[in-house]
């Protein structure tokens, strides 16, 4: 949907103007999966679609909260801070509560949002919403906070009144992606570098399994529990804040000392995982793809097996992806359970790819793919 068109909309909607437009987009991790909250390294992107929000002030302190991608709407005030609706405003809501906390007046405006990040496809869309209205209050109300502070409330936004206890990589490539660059982001210090993408004939290609991606949420903090319960084992043998403090050689000395295969099992994969990430930067930056790819599907691999987030639709995509001609690798992406793979994908090779894999997908699993050339584009911003 174009400017001009949700221009109209809010004008339909609202009978005003817009003051302003932002946008914040959604992103694909390149590798890294399930290691932010473990203080791990991650390698995300941003991607050139996102959450678009559009603005205007209005006379009370009540905020409409209207999408064009859902019908429910709702006009609330301040006691919903305390009565945390369960509908999609939630993710806004929390995010506007962050600002309160810190003795800003958030309330008093009217919204509306339009999305073109697939829903619940583990490409970021609640981020893409939550940057977008931090955005939008940090320059209403002249606040002046940075873009890494933007990101952390709301992943606070997420963590404490959305209740999906969610690391931090998916708020921060929203906040500080950069077109046709990745982020080396450090969850355990937010140090970050930007590394170029330079992958000369191949693409990124995202692809949707179409897997509605159900107890997700409750099935991610189980996984991070595991991940905290090892730690704490492993704490008491040596000095220790999270798992990819560790080397894979250091945690195999210690891994014994984990009795329950299930938790020992969460703990390689992280710490596994922390190692290939910091791998696979250093071959993207020597410009060794093929090797970058490699470790996508050993990637892959691990959080099949040893994190147990995969299932049939998204072992098949990656799988069967990784034996086509011209792919140098596939992984899932995002938390799992359904979502979206990402691959390395030679340019001539995609639409034989597209084809062959969508056949393929759909006569093993009954479900249509959706594929998309990944477009890198730039972090949250006011668009006018
Ligand atoms: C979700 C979370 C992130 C991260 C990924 C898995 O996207 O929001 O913080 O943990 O899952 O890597």
């Amino acid at each position: 949907m174009d400017r001009n068109t949700l221009t109209k909309r809010f004008k339909e909607i609202y009978g005003k103007e817009p003051d302003g437009v932002y946008f914040a987009p959604g992103r694909v991790n390149l590798i890294g999966e399930h290691v932010d909250y473990n203080g791990g390294l991650v390698f995300p992107c941003a991607l050139s679609f996102g959450t678009y929000l559009l603005v205007a002030r209005r006379e009370d302190k009540m905020t409409a909260f209207t999408t064009l991608n859902f019908d429910h709407a709702a006009t609330l005030d301040e006691r919903s801070f305390t009565e945390k609706p369960a509908t999609w405003e939630r993710y806004p809501l929390g995010v506007m509560k962050e600002f309160a906390d810190k003795g800003y007046d958030s309330w008093g405006y009217d919204l509306l949002f339009y999305g073109d990040v697939p829903h619940r496809a583990g490409l970021s869309s609640s981020a893409s919403i939550e940057l977008v209205t931090a955005v939008m209050l940090n320059d209403v109300l002249a606040a002046g906070i940075d873009p890494v502070e933007l990101a952390r409330m709301s992943q606070r936004a997420e963590n404490l009144f959305v209740g999906m206890h969610s690391g931090i990589m998916d708020q921060f490539a929203s906040a500080m992606g950069k077109a046709n660059h990745a982020i080396a982001l450090d969850c355990a210090t937010l140090g970050f570098e930007w590394v170029p993408l330079d992958m000369e004939g191949y693409s990124v290609v995202v692809a949707n399994t179409n897997k509605r991606r159900e107890l997700a949420d409750s099935k991610y903090n189980e996984r991070r529990g595991e991940c905290e319960e090892a730690a704490r084992i492993l704490g008491r043998e040596i000095a220790l804040e999270t798992l990819c403090e560790l080397t894979p050689e250091v945690f195999e000395k210690y891994a014994g000392k984990i009795t329950d295969d299930t938790i020992r099992r969460r703990a390689r994969h992280a710490v596994s995982e922390n190692a290939r990430v910091k791998e696979a930067v250093a071959a993207l930056k020597g410009g060794n793809l093929q090797r970058f790819g490699q470790l996508m599907n050993d990637s892959h691999r691990s959080l099949k097996e040893d994190y147990e987030v995969t299932g049939i639709e998204l072992d098949t995509l990656a799988e069967e992806g990784q034996k086509l001609e011209g792919v140098l690798g596939s992984r899932m992406t995002g938390a799992g359970f359904g979502g979206c793979t990402v691959s390395l994908v030679a340019n001539d090779a995609i639409p034989s790819f597209v084809a062959t894999l969508g056949e393929r997908y759909k006569a093993l699993v009954g479900l249509t793919a959706d594929f998309y050339v990944a477009s890198i584009g730039d972090g949250a911003m006011k668009l006018d």
